[in-house]
């Protein structure tokens, strides 16, 4: 009889044993469990619940089985259920009895709620390092770009014009916050559940303070009912997860649209362009499509998240266990996402031209005449209409802004005077100088500030 089921007169059905297993997935969690197990080896030897050398025995084989799996060398057998009971079979089949005492005063509860702690709190690490390098991507962009100007929209309309770098910058504000929320996060993963063992806690005079400094964790849980049902966590990375995929997803689409042969205003580098089958010409976005693509699938994981909590009764369901291959798939998802941005943002040729010569036919200087027109002593709303009245003109005579006669705009109002022609695409963009506006001078101190952050965590 296979273990855990001396209770039973027979083995569980084959599709049981399929249908309930989590080894195939769980067992990415092999480093933070046997961290985990070491830990609690110890601190029971700590307190005279095991011997020291039983705690000895168990330690070394633990960090052999730790060997043979990162060798390939560890047989994973299904009929175990999942990480937890295949390493500790394995233990007791190398050191016999000492293996047995492993799992005193502890739960698969608790054992897998610490494990899943560990993983999320390395996977926040590597996720904020990972932010950190687009948003180091997006400031040399930046950087190079500092007076390229493009046209600014809302609704996908001509606005006004904008300096690419402050373009750019946006996407690090927002990256920011993702960085910020992943930090936050990480407050309430960075605690101890181990010693509510199945859900009452357990009756051994534990150090549960001693095994949270081992595992460098800043405190441990206060309710072992809420510390072996608790997913919060996972919901809270999931959350910061789609928020950040959201966020790349949106730079997806620019760079999909700048990239069409309307807009010609990027070119991504070959290394990160895909072709076509069939069409010899075709240079593709792949990579940035498939960010906007896999962006789905990580909003799924966490809604798939947040519906196997709802209505879950207190403590420890098995429900639990599909908090994994989500989550699993979320970190890879966004980790591999946010590291080929970095080098195709990187590497991102700018058509800084193109770009300008967007600015230049529409009529995206059409505030600043406005603006013109208050200077000189007009309410904005009578400015506003005026230069609308004039945009209707021009836009009946085929003509831009630029290339009516100072009689034509007379008509619209007799303020207009011949400095009405000094107003171009730069000076919009240097008026607009307050602190988080576009003009150059405002984006120098912005780039300036955001190195700051990158470099001293801000
Ligand atoms: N594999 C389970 C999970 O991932 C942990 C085991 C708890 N199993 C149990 N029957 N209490 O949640």
């Amino acid at each position: 009889m296979s273990q855990l089921r001396s209770r039973f007169g027979k083995e569980a059905d084959r599709s049981v044993q399929k249908y309930t297993s989590s080894l195939s997935y769980d067992r990415r969690l092999c480093r933070e469990d046997i961290a985990g197990s070491i830990a609690h080896a110890r601190m029971l030897a700590k307190q005279g619940i095991i011997s020291d050398k039983d705690a000895e025995l168990i330690i070394m084989a633990l960090i052999s089985i730790r060997e043979e799996i990162e060798q390939g060398k560890f047989q994973f057998k299904d009929e175990l259920e999942d990480i937890h009971m295949s390493i500790e079979a394995r233990l007791v089949e190398k050191i016999g009895e000492a293996g047995q005492k492993l799992h005193t005063a502890r739960s698969r509860n608790d054992q897998v709620a610490l494990d899943v702690r560990l993983y999320v709190k390395r996977a926040i690490g590597e996720t904020m390092e990972a932010v950190k390098k687009l948003q180091r991507s997006l400031i040399g962009l930046a950087e190079a770009n500092t007076d390229t100007i493009m046209p600014g929209y809302t609704h996908l309309q001509q606005a006004q014009p904008v300096l690419l770098a402050h373009h750019l910058l946006a996407y690090f504000e927002m990256l920011q916050r993702d960085g910020q929320r992943f930090q936050d996060c990480l407050k309430r993963v960075d605690v101890m559940p181990l010693g509510s063992g199945a859900l009452a806690g357990v009756p051994y005079p534990l150090d549960r303070e001693a095994v949270a400094k081992e595992l460098g964790f800043s405190r441990i849980s206060r309710n072992s009912l809420d510390a072996v049902s608790d997913r919060d966590f996972i919901v809270e990375y999931q959350a910061a997860a789609a928020t950040t995929m959201m966020h790349v997803s949106r730079l997806s689409e620019e760079l999909i649209i700048w990239s069409s042969a309307e807009f010609g205003f990027i070119e991504i580098d070959d290394a990160y362009a895909t072709s076509s089958s069939i069409m010899p010409q075709k240079k593709n976005p792949d990579v940035a499509e498939l960010a906007r693509g896999r962006t789905g699938r990580v909003y799924g994981n966490l809604l798939a998240m947040l519906t196997t909590l709802k209505g879950l009764p207190l403590a420890y369901n098995r429900d639990l266990q599909e908090d994994k291959e989500g989550l699993f798939q979320t970190v890879d998802t966004l980790l591999s996402t946010l590291e080929v941005f970095a080098g195709m943002v990187s590497t991102l040729k700018v058509k800084s031209h193109r770009m300008r010569a967007a600015t230049e036919g529409g009529y995206l200087l059409a505030t600043d005449l406005a603006d013109y027109l208050v200077k000189k002593g007009l309410p904005f709303r009578k400015a506003h209409e005026a230069v609308a009245k004039l945009v209707q003109y021009a836009v009946g005579q085929g003509k831009d802004l630029k290339r009516l006669t100072l009689d034509e705009y007379h008509r619209f109002s007799p303020l207009f005077k011949e400095d009405v022609f000094q107003i171009s695409v730069e000076s919009s963009v240097a008026a607009r100088d307050v602190p988080g506006g576009t003009a150059p001078r405002q984006v120098k101190t912005a780039l300036a500030e955001a190195k700051r952050q990158l470099e001293q965590g801000g």
